[in-house]
């Protein structure tokens, strides 16, 4: 007999149905055992009494929460005292005639039928793979799952084209700090993990592929914190061509207004379309260049996005005592001036925004520069010297040279968007495998040691007082 899920039972309300989940919670009434048989598509109340089999009967007894079961029963309506109209199987029950055990299940270490907020967090990531048997992490799962299929629907309608790019690159000087990785084959040499497609999807440009994006993942070896994750994923997108920053904006501000009113209908937007501030304005009215600008902070279904515009093109590294990119080396200054450029750093703005959402920043782009006497000065100003910059990116010189149109893009943090809209306080709760505040995955105990083998394989030796 083929399987019905919990969700169709109401369809067939006097039919027999061959249903297979998790045990939820087992509750005894005299000789009656009711059990709330859980499976993706939710929750059947299955009852068994002592006019079903004998021997099956007495199998009911030995099995305990979580168990993996199969049922064979009616379908019925339950009694009207009995209805739960708080579940879509409320009205109905299954009378089991015949139930078969298929895995057993050790008693779990913590509660996994409440939302699990009030439980040590090292825990749940321990047991990561139980702690996402409760259903607000399915809940979260699913919402960001249906997200991002609407996310690829909205970009494919306009054009974009998904293309996958590479995790194992190169290790540049780009931005974030990235992780490494050896390689067996070329000993002392390491490839960088890519921290965002961003030379990627610019070169695609290059190569005619106008309309880019792509669900990416980025891994950045970075301080991380409640919004920030060692392994996350962006919305990424790249066009050439745009007439302004205005052409990107609108792209990523329609996406967001059509995800929010099909996947979130509770909540409401503050202000559409989304109001701008530049990032000087900012900083004078509210200190900070993510502003939560909701109009009541005490509403959780109250959604303020917010564009954050003119960002300097350089700030200040005083942990490197030189200029850095305020957001990457491949943004277009506002100012066409070389000497200028490189008289006056600190006054120069910058084609960047940002996009900020109840004081997270939820995407960061702008355009890009495409010309190379101004990509040299802005790595120059950034203290690169023309021939180092020549040997790192070389292939983003070539492919200059080889005509690259004007271009533009964005990224958004989709993870952060995600915690918002489901009004959860850590990104983690949106991730199916995170990790934790210091970058460890507990259930796979990782990092980890690997063997001298190993090591040796490829050509490391590890410090003694690093062992
Ligand atoms: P940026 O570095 O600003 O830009 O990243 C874009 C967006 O990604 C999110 N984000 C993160 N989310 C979780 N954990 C992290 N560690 C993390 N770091 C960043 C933020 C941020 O706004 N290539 C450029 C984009 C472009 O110019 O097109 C880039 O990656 O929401």
């Amino acid at each position: 007999m083929k399987r019905t899920l919990n969700i169709e039972t109401v369809k067939k309300i006097g039919e027999e149905v061959l249903l297979k989940g998790w045990v939820g919670s087992i509750r005894s009434h005299g000789k009656l055992i009711f059990i709330d048989l859980r499976d993706f598509s939710g929750i059947t109340q299955v009852v068994f009494t002592p006019k079903m089999d004998e021997k099956m009967y007495s199998l009911v007894s030995e099995i305990k929460p979580e168990y993996i079961i199969e049922i064979l029963g009616e379908v019925s309506e339950r009694p009207e005292s009995m209805r739960n109209a708080e579940i879509p199987t409320g009205l109905i029950e299954i009378k089991a005639k015949e139930v078969k055990i298929i895995s057993k299940a050790k008693t779990m270490p913590f509660p996994i039928d409440n939302d699990g907020y009030e439980i040590n967090e090292k825990n749940r990531l321990e047991y990561r793979y139980l702690d996402l048997r409760r259903d607000r992490l399915k809940r979260n799962l699913k919402k960001r799952f249906e997200t991002i299929s609407l996310m690829r629907d909205i970009v494919k309608e306009k054009g974009f084209v998904e293309i996958e790019t590479p995790i194992l690159s190169k290790s540049t000087v780009e931005g974030a700090r990235e992780f490494i990785v050896p390689s067996r084959n070329f000993k002392g040499k390491f490839y960088g993990l890519a921290q965002s497609p961003q030379q990627y999807k610019q070169l695609l440009i290059s190569a005619g592929y106008e309309k880019y994006f792509q669900i990416a993942r980025c891994l950045r070896d970075e301080d991380p914190r409640g919004d920030r994750q060692a392994e996350f994923t962006q919305l990424d997108i790249e066009m050439a061509f745009p007439d302004s920053e205005e052409d990107v904006m609108s792209l990523m501000e329609e996406i967001y207004i059509k995800v929010v009113k099909e996947i979130f209908p509770e909540k409401h937007i503050t202000q559409i379309p989304f109001p701008k501030m530049t990032f000087k304005e900012a900083m004078e009215k509210y200190n900070t260049d993510k502003p939560d600008m909701r109009k009541n902070k005490e509403d959780k279904d109250e959604l303020a996005f917010y564009w954050i515009t003119d960002f300097p093109m350089f700030e200040w590294k005083e942990e490197y005592k030189r200029w850095g990119a305020c957001h990457h080396p491949f943004t277009l200054p506002q100012e066409t001036d070389i000497d200028k450029i490189k008289k006056n750093p600190k006054d120069i703005l910058a084609h960047q925004y940002d996009l900020v959402l109840n004081g997270f920043e939820i995407a960061g782009g702008s355009l890009r520069t495409h010309d190379i006497e101004t990509l040299t000065a802005c790595f120059e100003v950034m203290g690169h010297e023309d021939e180092d910059l020549k040997k790192q990116f070389k292939h983003y010189y070539n492919a200059f040279e080889f005509g690259i149109p004007p271009h533009g893009g964005i990224a958004s943090g989709i993870d952060r968007f995600f915690a918002v809209a489901l009004n959860e306080e850590s990104i983690r709760e949106v991730i199916a495998f995170p990790k934790t505040g210091d970058n460890k995955d507990l259930m796979m105990a990782s990092p980890s040691n690997v063997s001298k083998k190993q090591l040796k394989e490829l050509g490391i030796e590890i410090s003694e007082d690093e062992e």
